[in-house]
């Protein structure tokens, strides 16, 4: 849904960090490139550092080289993306540089600005009061935000309500770049846009639904941000439950914004709050030691950080969602850094069929369905049916599982794959929340995930280490083996 005009001026705070460079500019440039940004469209990047124009460009113009496709890269379609590009020091932290980059606004003022946070969150509150006291808040003024919201219920509301004051809600737009993966809104089509699925996607034909988001890399350098945050706070609150709640909800009436968010936030509620006897039961948390992932050795979490550490590398969980449709299904959650492969997937375990005419013919075990849905690095569904093996049955039918197998990669072979961020910037841009994250939907996602905290802080939870390019501590096994299922490896 288009809340308003396009804006006019895209401000990015934060233009000289991590991210900026590997992805909000190389997908600015995208966008550029393929005709997608407005003539009018002028980018004034921020950062703490004075550098003038000129030096600002040559960061952009090696981070383009750096993280682009090297058939992506035109020089005069370069140089004129530079051309749209300012610069202004403004130091959020110290609360100066406002006038400088109102007078760089200068007549701008007057038409959409969107404000584009990359910073770090204890940023959000006073950029956003910095912005409304120097009057950079107009009416038709948005402003975009990174995650994490808070890092919990309460100092999420106090971020929310900080940049409320200066900003209505339907101008903010807080980012899950999960929600900018093609195959992510692709899980709306596969369940809205099919009659096959939806008559079996509840509790009569679903056995179990297991989510996992399995990442091959380690710290990666971001000590600072991940000890004391760890796999709960930075995977599960927002990407998890994001892939949860499009996974389960109820059909939406259409695809705005306000239909979609409210159908996500009605499940997100849903989520069963955890109790010590739940977390455990029902909760795993792990931590890399040293190991070996796709053949190379690398260091356990603690030595990467230089000391020990109770934060979680790994989170497996075991999860209910309270409302007749998914009565009694247990939805299996696990994510994890250095795992021995990268692969983000659902999969729809179905029951079987409620009763077997070949029982008594050869066949006396049936294999129930099921759909495994590959979001990333592969795009492909898979769904597993019984077949019959050809012959003439004489001493018996044989009958085994066979796939059906839709490789999305395939079948759209020579449409580009375009960067999340392509797609998130240009509905900031251009005003349509849809694939942004409302307030109610982030606060939702704190509850339930300060259930799981507190839970396991009253009784001292600890990690359980698992060696680097392994699939987590033995506990996450067992934790789905109990119900006498197993994970997908
Ligand atoms: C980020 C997390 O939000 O998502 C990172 O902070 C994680 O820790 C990343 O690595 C994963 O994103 P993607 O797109 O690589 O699956």
């Amino acid at each position: 849904m288009l809340v308003s005009v396009k804006v006019e001026t895209l401000v990015l705070f934060g233009a000289t960090g991590d991210l900026a460079h590997r992805m909000l500019f190389p997908s600015l440039y995208n966008l550029h490139l393929d005709g997608l940004l407005a003539e009018a469209l002028t980018i004034i990047a921020s950062g703490r550092s004075q550098m003038d124009r000129a030096a600002f460009h040559a960061q952009v113009r090696a981070a383009l080289a750096e993280h682009l496709p090297e058939d992506r890269l035109d020089a005069d379609g370069t140089d004129a993306f530079l051309a749209r590009i300012d610069y202004c020091a403004v130091d959020a932290g110290k609360g100066t540089g406002y006038d400088d980059l109102a007078a760089m606004l200068g007549d701008r003022l007057t038409r959409p600005i969107g404000v584009y946070l990359s910073t770090p969150p204890s940023m959000f509150g006073p950029i956003a009061q910095g912005l409304a006291a120097a009057g950079i808040a107009c009416a038709e003024c948005r402003i975009a935000m990174e995650k994490p919201i808070g890092h919990d219920l309460a100092s999420s509301r106090d971020v929310n309500e900080q940049v409320g004051s200066a900003f209505a809600e339907e101008r903010i737009f807080r980012i899950d770049h999960y929600l900018g993966k093609e195959t992510v809104q692709n899980l709306l089509a596969l369940r809205f846009a099919n009659m096959l699925f939806e008559p079996l996607w509840n509790a009569q034909a679903i056995d179990h639904v297991q989510i996992t988001v399995a990442e091959t890399v380690g710290l990666e350098g971001r000590v600072s941000y991940y000890d004391g945050v760890g796999a709960l706070k930075d995977m599960v609150q927002n990407h998890m439950l994001q892939l949860l709640a499009i996974i389960a909800m109820e059909p939406p009436a259409s695809v705005s914004a306000t239909a979609v968010r409210d159908e996500k936030v009605k499940l997100l509620r849903s989520l069963r709050k955890m109790t010590e006897a739940d977390v455990r039961a029902h909760s795993v948390k792990g931590q890399y030691t040293a190991g070996a992932v796709k053949g190379e050795a690398v260091a356990g979490y603690a030595d990467e950080l230089g000391q020990p550490s109770n934060t979680e590398t790994f989170v497996a969980l075991k999860a209910y969602i309270d409302n007749w449709r998914w009565k009694g299904v247990p939805f299996y959650l696990r994510t994890g850094k250095r795992m021995p492969q990268r692969k983000s997937e659902v999969l729809i375990q179905f029951k079987p069929v409620p009763h077997n005419i070949f029982a008594r013919v050869g066949a006396p075990k049936l294999d129930a369905n099921v759909m495994v849905i590959n979001l990333q690095p592969e795009e492909n569904i898979r769904v597993k049916v019984m077949a019959k093996q050809p012959g003439l049955d004489r001493d018996g039918v044989k009958l085994r599982d066979v796939n059906l197998d839709v490789s999305l990669s395939h079948s759209f072979a020579g449409e580009r794959r375009r960067i999340a961020y392509e797609r998130l910037l240009l509905d900031f841009i251009e005003g349509d929340q849809t694939l942004f994250v409302r307030r109610d939907e982030v606060e939702a996602q704190w509850q339930w995930i300060d259930s799981i905290r507190d839970a396991w802080a009253a009784i001292d939870m600890v990690p359980q280490n698992y060696t680097a390019g392994s699939w987590g501590p033995s506990a996450s096994v067992a934790l789905i083996e109990r119900d006498g299922a197993s994970w997908d490896d």
